[in-house]
């Protein structure tokens, strides 16, 4: 982290986990754990959590997040959601381009791209997800598919639009699999991504944007992560499910 230059956000990816019961028990638990917080802290709950979500946070610094958006605003998309019926109940963040959205249910760069364009159109922040495989890492390719699917999906992204938006690498070998990229990994993999958002938009929007590291952080490992200059906080899977791991990850984020 290095924040002269910009904020750490911390933020939960619950995935397909808790009913809205416990989804309000939970963050019952959350919200004296991180309470004066001084980075940003998300959760980013299933779409029947959010409106309990919302009311149990309610004057509280946790912001609340749904994990998926489609493009269109309304109309015929049978199961999907939009991004302004998410800011209409008062959602703030959206998780867009997870490997698991990526992997499991079809979306590809170009459908992350008019996402992104929809939330930001919407009025949400995005959390955008990118990240390589266990093979392109291997092959030596991250630095290239990363840089290319951050370069899709901000096709058209004003200046002003990038301060809405905080990247989330994600190693796709990394997610839910308990294997951590080494601090120096993650460090060297956002840096890359920093040096890109340099050569689209310049040195201003590079220092200011926030790059987070995803998989598999937990307590245990937060510390190191965060301490390296170009990771700016999490996107935290199974450790955001448990109130104590996560808070740890935030006061680490508040060092
Ligand atoms: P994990 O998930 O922390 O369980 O690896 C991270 C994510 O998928 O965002």
């Amino acid at each position: 982290m290095n924040k002269n230059l910009r904020p750490a956000v911390v933020a939960g990816n619950w995935k397909m986990n808790k009913t809205p019961d416990e989804a309000k028990a939970l963050l019952g638990e959350i919200i004296p754990l991180v309470k004066g917080a001084d980075c940003e802290v998300v959760a980013c709950v299933p779409f029947v959590d959010l409106l309990v979500a919302l009311e149990a946070t309610k004057g509280t610094n946790i912001k609340i997040g749904a994990q998926n958006c489609h493009w269109e605003k309304s109309g015929a998309f049978t199961g999907e959601v939009s991004a302004e019926m998410l800011k209409a109940i008062g959602v703030d963040y959206v998780i867009i381009g997870h490997s698991e959205r990526r992997t499991l249910f079809g979306d590809n760069d170009l459908t992350v791209r008019k996402r992104t364009r929809a939330a930001l159109d919407a009025g949400l922040k995005v959390i955008l997800c990118v990240g390589e495989y266990l093979e392109q890492r291997e092959q030596g390719i991250t630095t290239e598919i990363v840089r290319l699917q951050t370069k899709i999906a901000l096709l058209g992204v004003s200046a002003e639009e990038l301060k809405n938006i905080v990247i989330a690498y994600e190693p796709v070998w990394a997610i839910g699999t308990g294997k951590t990229a080494t601090a120096a990994q993650a460090n060297e993999v956002n840096a890359a991504i920093r040096e890109l958002i340099g050569e689209l938009y310049g040195k201003a929007a590079a220092d200011a944007i926030v790059i987070q590291y995803g998989g598999s952080m937990n307590a245990a490992n937060a510390e190191e992560l965060l301490s390296q200059p170009d990771v700016d906080g999490g996107l935290i899977g199974g450790a955001s499910l448990k109130a104590k791991d996560f808070s740890v990850i935030v006061s680490e984020a508040n060092a």
